[in-house]
């Protein structure tokens, strides 16, 4: 695991975005993961720049996205499809038809999920995922106690995660109680995996991904057994840490 220590949110975002377009320039036609949450809204608003002032080009980019809510849809301004297409994807040339995103109204969930991952498997996997990480160690809504041969499947969201996303609906209570999410072995098989982390919020986080020790409790910890993992944290989620990354 590779450790890039950033100043601060505008830094990491910057670089990460930077990262992206990098490898996009050398292989225009990846297939990348991606994240929702309030962390990589900075690194899209730096894609969508580099976008219209350089002219970068995802024309041939497919994308899935880690996750989504279960009963919201896409005109639902919760549900991570019109998070994705606010912050990204109505800004850039991708063509919609590449972009995937769990459908979070199918009538039949458990279907959806082995659909999501058949499709990622016939594109030959993951090259490049985006992930965030939740307080509690959470990648995708892989929460604590998930298995690590876990692959994408419907899981039922900790009353931690709902609380931390109750800054987005109007009560606590509107925050679904359930997900569709990419499993831990799924995000595993990508074949390199960059995760962000910022503000003090995430410093509990870091501190126990970067002690090392692997365990179910703590989902993020699995990256460990991964050969291309490059965290991007900035000063505030990193003070006062002891690492020897
Ligand atoms: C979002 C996702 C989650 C978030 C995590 C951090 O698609 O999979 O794991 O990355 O909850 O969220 P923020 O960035 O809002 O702190």
């Amino acid at each position: 695991m590779k450790l890039i220590k950033v100043k601060d949110y505008e830094e990491l975002s910057k670089q990460a975005a930077d990262y992206f377009i990098k490898k996009i320039q050398s292989s225009p036609a990846m297939i990348i993961g991606l994240a929702t949450g309030s962390t990589p809204e900075g690194m899209y608003r730096y894609l969508v720049q580099d976008y219209q002032e350089n002219r970068i080009s995802f024309r041939n980019i497919t994308t899935f996205n880690l996750d989504e809510y279960i009963g919201l849809d896409g005109s639902n301004e919760n549900s991570y499809r019109f998070f994705m297409n606010n912050h990204l994807f109505d800004h850039i040339d991708i063509e919609k038809s590449n972009v995937h995103i769990p459908c979070g109204t199918s009538k039949d969930s458990s279907a959806e999920c082995a659909t999501y991952e058949q499709l990622i498997k016939a594109h030959g996997g993951i090259d490049l995922q985006l992930l965030g990480i939740g307080g509690n160690g959470h990648i995708g809504f892989n929460e604590p106690g998930s298995s690590f041969q876990s692959r994408t499947s419907i899981v039922e969201l900790t009353d931690k995660t709902r609380r931390d996303n109750a800054r987005f609906f109007n009560t606590f209570e509107e925050v679904p109680t359930e997900a569709i999410t990419m499993g831990i072995a799924t995000i595993m098989e990508s074949k390199e995996i960059v995760l962000l982390a910022s503000g003090e919020g995430k410093r509990e986080a870091m501190r126990l991904l970067l002690e090392g020790r692997v365990s179910e409790d703590f989902p993020a910890s699995y990256l460990h057994n991964h050969s291309n993992v490059t965290v991007i944290a900035d000063e505030a989620a990193l003070a006062g840490l002891n690492y020897s990354l």
